[in-house]
């Protein structure tokens, strides 16, 4: 049996994903609106065929624990998929895994074997020096624990298929037991399984997004060298780019594209905090210091393209919120930053629409004052120019509404 503390994208995906391979899962989480919306069988994001899996499950392998302590004590194994947001100078803030694994070492009142998996994401050396440490100085003796590391890699917008058909499973462990009970809970999933030791698996997943955060910002900037040069059609030559044969089908050369800078809840905060572990490690990369300085500075170049040559008191037209299409997330989203940065330069009158994500926005940037308008044609006829920040497929419209400017950020019509 498994327990889950942390039911958000990852944690849902992870207990529904366990579910369905025959396991008996418990889903705790300290939202008490999310736990009765999943009861419920309702969803409290948007993910594309989550809510059907959710309510084939819920109830009948997939429970949300009111009871922590009868969860734990029927559980071997312990996930943790908090959140792990930005802490002090852009490290990663671990509160959440802490007080999960302090719920944990009160819950389990025997001495059965349980292996505690850390799925969020933690810098390198986070298992090794903080997990580990911690739960030996916590658990009292009859307690048996092993530790270990799981890090995700699924995208939000495809949970459930980057789940089941994961293309690697990694596990870091250190001792011989959690590693063989790791192997056997993902054996059904038939995708070959990694295991390498605690911090490796951290830097695995680290490899991943500071990869993705360096090609984005790595475009971003070759897109504002080619708009100084002038004369380029920066869309086809990153079109051209991606049909070098060496990128083969992988979904890769979607971030080799530029757009407004990568936002969203993990690259920002993965890339910072590797960032801020290796200084604190005593080493000082040049390369994620200026991935991070240039994604900072893309808000500043779109705002100030978007209202070039308009004056003050005329309507800006924002078509997107969510940080990318297919989402309701508005964490770092571009859209805010863009936004304040026109507020910055004295456009105050701003309009905007997302398919989606206006209620999630509203409520997170509540200091933001916006006009929201009912959908795309309604922003264009009250703004004075228009800019395209989320690549919404229906934004492709846009370009036959009429002959006002429209400033396409995502490079898309
Ligand atoms: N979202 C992604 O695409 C993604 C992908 C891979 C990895 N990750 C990592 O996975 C982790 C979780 O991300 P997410 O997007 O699912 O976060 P989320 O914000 O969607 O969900 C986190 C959940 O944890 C709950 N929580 C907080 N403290 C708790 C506690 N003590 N006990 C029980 N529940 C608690 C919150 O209420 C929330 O429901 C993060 O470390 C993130 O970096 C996220």
């Amino acid at each position: 049996m498994v327990t889950v503390f942390g039911l958000g994208f990852v944690g849902l995906t992870t207990a529904l994903g366990f579910a369905h391979l025959g396991y008996e899962v418990f889903g705790v989480d300290v939202d008490e609106n999310r736990k009765t919306l999943l009861k419920n069988g309702k969803l409290p994001f948007l993910e594309p065929h989550m809510e059907d899996i959710l309510k084939t499950h819920i109830n009948r392998d997939f429970f949300v624990a009111d009871d922590v302590k009868e969860a734990i004590k029927k559980s071997e194994y312990v996930f943790y998929c908090v959140g792990t947001p930005y802490g002090e100078n852009g490290a990663a803030d671990l509160k959440y895994l802490f007080s999960a694994i302090d719920s944990t070492i009160d819950a389990a009142d025997d001495d059965k074997f349980r292996v505690l998996v850390v799925k969020s994401t933690v810098p390198p050396s986070t298992t090794s020096e903080k997990v580990l440490p911690y739960v030996l100085s916590k658990k009292r003796i009859s307690q048996k624990f092993g530790i270990a590391n799981n890090p995700e890699f699924l995208r939000e917008g495809h949970c459930w298929k980057d789940f089941i058909e994961a293309d690697r499973i990694v596990i870091g462990c250190n001792d011989e037991n959690s590693k063989d009970m790791l192997l056997n809970l993902y054996k059904p999933l038939g995708v070959p399984i990694i295991p390498v030791s605690h911090s490796t698996a951290e830097f695995i997943k680290y490899l991943s997004n500071t990869l993705l955060a360096t090609l984005i910002s790595y475009s971003n900037e070759m897109a504002q060298i080619a708009d100084a040069i002038g004369g380029i059609d920066i869309a086809k030559a990153f079109r051209v780019l991606h049909m070098d044969k060496r990128w083969g089908d992988c979904g890769m050369r979607a971030y080799a594209y530029p757009g407004c800078g990568y936002g969203g809840y993990c690259l920002p905060k993965d890339t910072c905090a590797l960032y801020s572990q290796s200084i604190q490690k005593g080493f000082t990369p040049q390369i994620l210091k200026n991935v991070i300085e240039t994604n900072a500075n893309v808000a500043k170049t779109v705002a100030k393209k978007i209202c070039k040559n308009i004056s003050r008191d005329k309507t800006i037209g924002i078509l997107g919120l969510s940080f990318k299409p297919e989402s309701d997330d508005v964490r770092d989203t571009p859209a805010a930053k863009i936004i304040r940065e026109l507020n910055a330069l004295g456009y105050k009158n701003i309009c905007a629409y997302d398919p989606v994500a206006m209620d999630e926005f509203k409520a997170k940037y509540a200091d933001i004052d916006l006009e929201y308008c009912k959908d795309a044609k309604t922003v264009y006829d009250k703004s004075e120019v228009i800019a395209i920040v989320t690549a919404w497929e229906e934004f492709k419209a846009a370009a036959g509404f009429g002959e006002k400017i429209i400033v396409d950020c995502r490079y898309m019509l």
